[in-house]
């Protein structure tokens, strides 16, 4: 039986456990410092076991002994955006968090692969890699992949396509300065920019890189949910069924894309052991630097944790 531990049970961590319980992919472990909060989802979950036709187990605890164990550890424990705040503001807090949480990992299950969602997730995943002191491919972040659910989203909405028919890859921090590539988009076989102008390309880029506070400023308190669990969701079913699904994840560079020393999104194969290629795309020139200054920003902010 396989056994994931989601760590944090605010909305993306429950939202989380849902998909997975639903897909009946393992048992779930829920942890969270707030026992009543964890225990409420848990139960509530639990509850819909029967409608489901699901029998996998779900237990919350805020306990990290229970992680033993565990293949898979999804980290969502931190604070969230409000209005008019980037993801970046919540480096020291988070942080605070994330080193926490790492030397429970360490403890309880140092053989899990690691799934860090927490934000600035770039950030938080360098030093989830530096605390564990483990092999990169064992611990990764989930920003780019849920950009480009949203890109390829945008792109449909806006020509009217099947989502179904749209390539879209999004690189780089997921933050500000994230790099949708509409150079690289598809529908079906032919170029996105086949379909629009060279100033709609540019507004739907804008439009991708501003989803999340689009949504943040929308709640007014919290972010988004539905997209982020359902880009783990992703991820964890390549791991687990080892499928070499192609997936944007946050990892450790060490001179790809002429980047060292900062964690940033790029395109892995994913499957059993976590990232098993890192696929190098064919950028030009100016993507390439923009991808390089997306790592220094990055890597200004790694800095600061020292
Ligand atoms: C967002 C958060 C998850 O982009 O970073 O909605």
């Amino acid at each position: 039986m396989r056994k994931i531990s989601v760590i944090g049970a605010g909305n993306v961590g429950g939202l989380c456990a849902m998909r997975l319980l639903e897909n009946g992919l393992g048992e779930i472990i829920l942890v969270d410092v707030a026992l009543n909060l964890a225990q409420a989802k848990a139960l509530d979950l639990e509850d819909a076991r029967y409608a489901l036709g699901s029998n996998y187990q779900i237990t919350a605890t805020d306990d990290f002994s229970r992680i033993s164990g565990s293949d898979i550890a999804i980290i969502t424990a931190g604070l969230a955006r409000k209005p008019g705040m980037k993801r970046e503001e919540l480096l020291a807090k988070n942080a605070q968090i994330l080193r926490a949480v790492a030397a429970n990992l360490k403890k309880s299950a140092p053989d899990a692969i690691c799934i860090v969602v927490t934000n600035p997730v770039d950030v938080m995943t360098y030093l989830c890699i530096k605390e564990l002191n483990t092999d990169r491919r064992r611990v990764f972040g989930m920003g780019i992949n849920l950009d480009a659910s949203r890109f390829a989203n945008l792109i449909s909405k806006r020509i009217n396509q099947d989502i179904l028919n749209i390539k879209a890859a999004v690189l780089g921090a997921h933050g500000e300065e994230m790099l949708p590539l509409s150079r690289l988009a598809r529908v079906g076989n032919r170029p996105l920019n086949s379909f629009v102008s060279g100033s709609e390309l540019k507004q739907i880029e804008g439009e991708t890189v501003l989803r999340g506070a689009q949504i943040v400023n929308l709640y007014g308190s919290g972010s988004a949910y539905f997209a982020p669990s359902a880009a783990i969701l992703q991820m964890v079913k390549a791991v687990l069924n080892d499928s070499d699904e192609i997936c944007g994840a946050s990892i450790l560079l060490e001179g790809e894309y002429g980047i060292s020393g900062a964690c940033l999104g790029v395109p892995v194969k994913l499957g059993k052991g976590g990232i098993k290629e890192i696929i190098k795309l064919d950028l030009n020139k100016d993507e390439l630097s923009a991808l390089q200054k997306s790592a220094e920003a990055v890597k200004e902010l790694c800095m600061t944790l020292q």
